[in-house]
């Protein structure tokens, strides 16, 4: 029997969302911050324009998806590296910069993928305390080790939602020694946009940022990532990435919706309109919500018994939630702002949960 490296066979698979609902239930999932509402319409006439092309590899250097990229955020199109999502980009920057010898840093309720990333690479994963589901530069500091070879900071963050600003990013990128790669992850960036400077003026030989077509633009199903690195850090991963890795229709369907940014902005207006009503809902009867910057909104339910009742109820309805006891946080369920229907229909279930649950 052949056996799996060392570091493979110690880890766990990545848990996805389980969605096993009672028979004859409409599944309604919840769970994995997918949009609000489908793409752009102009992918449809791009993907229409361009169906009987797909006999030959796809683009293996996405140079209509980069130049549109850097066209809408006046940025060089050579500096960007597209991934089949930015879980691609990240896997392949642990493969690269952590590996056995080194260890990856993130705040304690990171998004878990950056875990597995660190697993999969070899590398020891460790994570750095927050207060009230928000990390500060000076505590990541404080939990820099020698080996630490990469942070991953998710701005805005998943699964808490919360943010933190440029200003704290570059202070922390300022006392971080010289040999850490700061990946500042922004797949919920777009929702954040009017908030602050973008950070792709930070991108150097230690720091990365990192994007996603999957959330604001609605793309998750096609796959498409992008991050921006300096020259010496994309040498070194595109020897680790796969040829030709994007589709050919994500491609084009990607540049498509990027040209539409009109209908992306409206998405995330929509989508803090929606993040705004939840909350008051939830917190009028007396739900802890975190205050969101995404397109998911974090509720506390103070102990993780009631999180297991409350997401117990939910499924027996087909409302698939997102229980956070993988990012360190069993007390809370997390919720997708997908469409208005079923949001309305879980904020019911948890309101009858409250009324069963009053001490909760
Ligand atoms: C913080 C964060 N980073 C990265 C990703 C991966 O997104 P994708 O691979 O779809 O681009 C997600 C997805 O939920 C996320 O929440």
């Amino acid at each position: 029997m052949t056996h799996p490296a060392k570091h493979i066979a110690g880890m766990a698979p990545y848990a996805l969302s389980k969605f096993d609902i009672p028979n004859g239930k409409r599944l309604i999932s919840l769970s994995q911050n997918e949009s609000m509402r489908a793409p752009s319409p102009m992918i449809n006439d791009a993907i229409d324009r361009m169906i009987n092309n797909g006999a030959l590899y796809p683009d293996p250097e996405w140079t209509d998806l980069r130049s549109a990229l850097a066209e809408v955020h006046g940025i060089d199109a050579d500096a960007i590296l597209c991934g089949t999502g930015s879980l691609d980009l990240i896997g392949r920057i642990a493969h690269v910069f952590a590996g056995p010898t080194r260890s990856i840093l993130a705040p304690e309720h990171a998004y878990p993928f950056f875990r597995s990333a660190a697993e999969m690479s070899g590398a020891r994963f460790d994570t750095a305390p927050e207060k009230n589901a928000v990390v500060d530069a000076d505590t990541l500091l404080q939990n820099v080790r020698p080996d630490t070879g990469i942070i991953f900071i998710a701005n805005p963050a998943n699964p808490t939602g919360t943010r933190i600003p440029k200003r704290e990013l570059q202070r922390l990128r300022k006392n971080l020694r010289d040999d850490i790669l700061l990946v500042i992850d922004e797949a919920y960036g777009e929702f954040a946009d009017h908030l602050d400077e973008p950070t792709f003026d930070m991108v150097s030989e230690n720091t990365a940022v990192l994007r996603t077509l999957s959330k604001a633009y609605g793309m998750a199903g096609y796959r498409v990532g992008w991050g921006v690195f300096a020259p010496t850090i994309r040498a070194e991963l595109q020897k680790v990435m796969n040829p030709n890795n994007i589709a050919y229709l994500s491609q084009v369907a990607a540049v498509a919706a990027i040209t539409d940014q009109a209908y992306m902005r409206e998405t995330c207006e929509r989508t803090a309109e929606m993040a705004a009503a939840a909350t008051h809902e939830l917190s009028t009867v007396g739900f802890k919500v975190y205050e969101s910057f995404t397109n998911f909104i974090l509720i506390d339910l103070k102990t993780a018994d009631h999180a297991i009742s409350a997401e117990t109820m939910l499924l027996s309805e087909g409302v698939v939630l997102r229980s956070q006891a993988g990012a360190g946080l069993p007390h809370c369920l997390r919720m997708t702002l997908g469409q208005q229907e079923d949001v309305s229909f879980a904020i019911e279930i948890l309101k009858k949960w409250k009324q069963e649950n009053p001490d909760a």
